[in-house]
């Protein structure tokens, strides 16, 4: 294994980069063998710069997004989360000793909102440090790496967050299988709205559980339906036919509503966008707060926008299904 590369005109060691990921359909279900889909969101990246430090500093951390610096050792609990990363891709690599790096995160992602912030953060570090020690690793191993520290933060994921950011691709899901990725036929655009309220995912993974630990048979056929209905919102966007989206989309909410994972500040969101004339709307991710996705008819996106600012949300982004960001996607805060 070789020593880190030095592009030396700044300093700049590497860089790694990856994007949020959002769920269409099928949340909460898929931590149970259920289908699920997924895709990224590339107007929101985590991006990861290392530049090289002072002979003998050894490694720094500086996620400046939260205000938190501190090296291998750190006591801070979010940065410990990021420091294992980077000794488990150091190993990767097989890099022996502490390198004399200042490894900077950054990432537009919202922290907690459902939106694969962990995961993107993780991807971009091990692309980073990987490519610092001079390696390029498969997306096979990146996806493993991030696979690890996605268990040590969410305690049971179902692993579409990894899967998601690390191959970049809209997939459909069911854990242990390899996952499908698939083509989007249909130029949609979604709206993404932030309730503003933290998304708990082991918390509400954890209270779906005891759910379904209380009633078996009627949690299992919720979920069933979900995984049936992820694969039909599958079938409709390989397909071209956006028109079948609307009631799976409504479905599917109804249906984590009765897992009572649908907060207040999910509901207003959902509400509001329903009274403006969208076509869709549900929460993504973990649920009891978090992000709400939208679906609205091309052309009445100002008018949704506006109904989901005035009904609280904090921010509104908007995101092609097909991958075609637009350059500024963030279109309020
Ligand atoms: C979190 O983004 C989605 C959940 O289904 C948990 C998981 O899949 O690991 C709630």
């Amino acid at each position: 294994m070789g020593a880190p590369r030095n592009r030396s005109d700044s300093g700049l060691l590497a860089a790694g980069a990856a994007p949020a990921k959002v769920i269409l359909a099928g949340e909460h279900a898929v931590v149970y063998g259920h289908a699920a889909v997924a895709c990224p969101v590339r107007s929101l990246q985590a991006r990861v710069r290392i530049t090289a430090a002072a002979p003998g500093a050894g490694l720094r951390l500086d996620a400046r997004d939260l205000g938190r610096t501190g090296g291998l050792a750190t006591q801070d609990a979010a940065l410990q989360v990021l420091a294992q990363v980077v000794r488990d891709t150091l190993t990767r690599v097989a890099l022996p000793a502490e390198p004399d790096w200042i490894i900077r995160i950054q990432s537009r992602i919202p922290v907690a909102r459902g939106l694969g912030s962990g995961a993107a953060v993780a991807c971009a570090t091990v692309r980073a440090v990987a490519q610092a020690a001079g390696r390029e690793l498969a997306r096979a191993d990146v996806n493993a790496l991030v696979w690890r520290s996605e268990k040590r933060l969410h305690g049971t994921p179902s692993g579409i967050d990894n899967q998601t950011v690390v191959y970049d691709r809209p997939l459909l899901y069911r854990k242990g299988r390899p996952p499908v990725f698939f083509d989007v036929r249909t130029d949609l655009t979604f709206l993404l709205a932030d309730t503003g309220v933290a998304a708990p995912t082991a918390e509400a993974v954890k209270a779906v559980a005891r759910l379904r630990a209380a009633q078996p048979d009627r949690v299992e056929s919720w979920m069933r339906e979900i995984g049936d209905i992820s694969q039909a919102v599958c079938a409709a966007l390989r397909e071209n036919r956006p028109a079948a989206l609307p009631g799976l989309l409504n479905r599917n909410q109804a249906l984590l509503r009765r897992l009572n994972v649908s907060a207040a500040a999910n509901e207003t969101l959902i509400r509001a966008a329903l009274d403006a004339g969208a076509l869709a709307a549900k929460l993504t991710g973990a649920g009891m707060g978090g992000q709400v996705l939208v679906l609205g008819e091309n052309g009445g996106r100002a008018a949704l926008v506006r109904a989901l600012q005035k009904a609280g949300a904090r921010a509104v982004t908007s995101f092609s299904a097909q991958g075609r960001d637009p350059a500024a996607a963030r279109v309020s805060q």
